[in-house]
């Protein structure tokens, strides 16, 4: 098979779709290696790496939509990108078609075949190649919202670790998920003192016997909530619902219960947040000050460290890239109904039903596509 990956041009996009490892594991199977000039400098890999790995450098996106098999990308193909998508083409990406009827009518219209990245699933009914850039951005929430927390930033100049004779920042982090898990052992780590909220009982106990003292964890109702809050000097909200806006968790008037200069991380907004006063930012400007209270809200976090997040999704993505490829997306589908469950759009017609529901269109039963 012929892969193309072309270099991601939506503002802001650092990461690139394969890595120079997964261009040599693919060539190995026996495929063509198509990568756009240039594409993974973001994530700080060079045209010499892919080479040396065995894929071909092509000038332009234009050529490489034109040739390829089948395109592997992160973000979700932009206009001018979902104009060269042809029928018969394989698409493997994020699309998160839900919210942007445009987009979905695009690749309706090109006759593609759309497989997406967040509606693959897997045996323990998690969404393995969402997982990793939930990852990234636990991880990363204490390192931002410490830095929220110097003085110079607006905020309250506590050290998460505290020093001998100081005690430590206390960190409230909001939902146990993937998110909250990887956030609060981060912020244990930094020495923070840390709770973790939740209204799962079997996700506590999972956290409780795993973790065991690194961090506590509460049951996430409003009194609770409320009496934390005011102890906080951080928050980190990461909770979901799947399907729904995220809850609002925090209300403006509460902010007036919390210590002046403490950090709200809303890794959830994304989802339209859990705190009532949180508003999608930028990496270029990410924090801003409601009442006193400092608010980190950047809806691509895992931007920041594009390198760390193109290495983590590249190695989600290869087993599905590489089954792709060797049997053809059939095949691979009818072997892995996981994988069929990231089908999204076959041959002008929707094969996903949370996006029929969304956007009120026909669809075609994925087992259907299979034989269409
Ligand atoms: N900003 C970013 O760059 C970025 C990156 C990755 C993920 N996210 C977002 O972070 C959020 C969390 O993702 P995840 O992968 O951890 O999801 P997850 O499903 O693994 O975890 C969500 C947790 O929230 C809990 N929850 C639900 N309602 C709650 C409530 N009222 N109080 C407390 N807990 C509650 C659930 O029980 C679950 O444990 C999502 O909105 C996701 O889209 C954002």
């Amino acid at each position: 098979m012929k892969i193309g990956c072309p270099t991601e041009i939506k503002p802001q996009e650092f990461r690139v779709g394969m890595t120079p490892n997964a261009a040599q594991e693919a060539v190995a199977h026996g495929h063509e290696v198509l990568i756009q000039s240039g594409a993974g400098l973001g994530s700080g890999f060079t045209n010499e790496d892919y080479i040396a790995a065995g894929a071909v450098i092509i000038d332009t996106a234009e050529e490489i939509f034109a040739s390829a098999d089948m395109i592997v990308k992160v973000k979700e193909p932009q206009a001018i990108e979902r104009k060269m998508l042809r029928e018969g083409q394989l698409l493997f990406t994020y699309l998160h078609l839900a919210p942007d009827p445009e987009q979905t009518h695009d690749l309706l219209a090109s006759g593609c075949t759309a497989i997406a990245y967040e509606t693959v699933t897997d045996a323990s009914g998690g969404l393995p190649l969402l997982a990793p850039m939930s990852e990234v951005a636990g991880r990363l929430a204490p390192q931002v919202g410490a830095w929220t927390l110097q003085k110079a930033n607006g905020g309250r100049g506590v050290l998460m670790g505290g020093v001998p004779g100081v005690g430590p920042a206390k960190v409230l982090v909001i939902g146990g998920g993937v998110v909250g898990t990887h956030a609060a052992r981060i912020a244990a780590g930094m020495g923070a003192d840390v709770t973790v909220l939740d209204r799962s009982l079997p996700r506590m106990r999972y956290l409780d016997d795993v973790f065991g003292k690194v961090f506590k964890t509460g049951f996430s109702s409003a009194g609770y909530t409320a009496e934390l809050l005011q102890q906080a000097d951080m928050v980190i909200g990461a909770v979901l619902i799947p399907g729904a806006a995220a809850p609002k968790l925090v209300s403006r008037a509460q902010l007036a219960t919390m210590k002046p200069g403490a950090a709200l991380v809303d890794v959830a907004i994304d989802q339209g947040g859990c705190f009532e006063t949180s508003r999608a930012t930028t990496h270029a400007d990410p924090i801003y000050d409601v009442d006193g209270i400092m608010h980190y809200c950047v809806a691509n976090m895992p931007g920041a460290v594009a390198r760390t997040s193109t290495i983590a999704l590249g190695n989600a993505t290869l087993p599905f890239l590489l089954a792709l490829a060797d049997k053809g997306w059939r095949k691979a589908c009818e072997d892995d109904p996981h994988l069929l469950n990231g089908l999204n759009v076959h041959a002008g017609q929707l094969t996903y039903y949370a996006v029929g529901k969304a956007l009120e269109l026909d669809v075609l039963a994925p087992a259907l596509a299979l034989k269409a």
